[in-house]
């Protein structure tokens, strides 16, 4: 595995590849591996022929009072992480490399971004992402990128990025990865001493029972909240938001009548924790 800290060097590299006919997948990160990353990097590899993982932990979706600071860094054990897991290139820009001087595009997507954590952590949040996976996409040019479902509207907003923007990439959305007691993985979880690390297994738990619910026949929204928000209650989580929306567009919902997705995000502990399902409906 090649570590890679320009933009020129990612692209002569891919374009090497592209000369032998071979396919490029793209898993952007920000570091701070577990099981879901490699699970993107897993289903890259098996997908493309040329590996690229970005780890640039983008300034631009922080917002002022979030955990741009402290989030957790250590590049060499995330470089072992990814050649145990067959990528190709780890493409590790500094700041400066992704936002040189001048830098001054930001890419907003309307509508969408405006609920969610959209709403919660800011317009900014969704702009910072969007602007990076484009800049990602302009570096790479990979054929596949590779996002988790775990950050189920981020998934939406590169699929209308693309869409909208005519980008010549496939999304394939990766299903979330979870602990043993069905807190999903992510990289926020260290902050969660073992108190919190109980109380956490409570979201996911809310979001099964709402999911049973609706698997019994339930299909009014504010009976399925009610039964996810009891289960968040009985462990004393108070969510920052609790939201059932159309899966594919995030339109409220008060009758479920197709897919939709039941999305969560809590303050638990010192951690920032987000988490959804999918809920099938014919
Ligand atoms: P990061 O939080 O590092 O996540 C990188 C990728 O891993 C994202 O596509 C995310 O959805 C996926 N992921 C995280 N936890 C997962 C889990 N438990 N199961 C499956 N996949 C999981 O998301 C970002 O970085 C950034 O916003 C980024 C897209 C890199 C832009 O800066």
């Amino acid at each position: 595995m090649r570590i890679i800290r320009t933009i020129a060097e990612v692209r002569e590299a891919v374009r090497e590849a592209r000369i032998q006919g071979g396919s490029v997948g793209l898993v952007p990160t920000m570091g701070a591996f577990h099981a879901g990353h490699l699970a993107l990097m897993h289903e890259a590899r098996r997908s493309t022929d040329l590996v690229v993982v970005s780890l640039f932990v983008n300034p631009t979706q922080f917002g002022p009072n979030e955990d741009l600071s402290r989030y957790p860094r250590d590049e060499a054990r995330d470089a072992a992480l990814a050649e145990g897991a067959g990528v190709d290139i780890l493409f590790a820009p500094a700041p400066a490399e992704i936002y040189p001087d001048g830098f001054a595009t930001t890419i907003h997507i309307a509508g969408i971004t405006d609920v969610l954590d959209g709403a919660s952590r800011g317009a900014h949040h969704f702009d910072g992402v969007a602007t990076v996976v484009a800049k990602l996409f302009g570096i790479v040019a990979p054929d596949i990128a590779f996002f988790g479902q775990k950050d189920a509207q981020q998934v939406l907003v590169v699929r209308r990025l693309v869409r909208d923007l005519d980008i010549d990439v496939r999304i394939q959305a990766v299903p979330t990865v979870r602990e043993p007691d069905g807190l999903a993985m992510s990289s926020r979880n260290v902050y969660l001493d073992p108190a919190a690390r109980r109380q956490a297994s409570a979201v996911n738990r809310a979001l099964a029972a709402a999911a049973v619910a609706v698997e019994q026949g339930e299909r009014e929204a504010a009976v399925v909240m009610d039964v996810a928000r009891r289960a968040l209650d009985d462990a004393g989580i108070v969510p920052e938001y609790l939201e059932l929306r159309t899966a594919d567009d995030l339109r409220p919902v008060t009758t479920l009548t197709g897919d939709t997705l039941l999305a969560v995000a809590a303050h638990v502990g010192a951690a920032r924790l987000i988490d959804n399902r999918l809920l099938r409906v014919s």
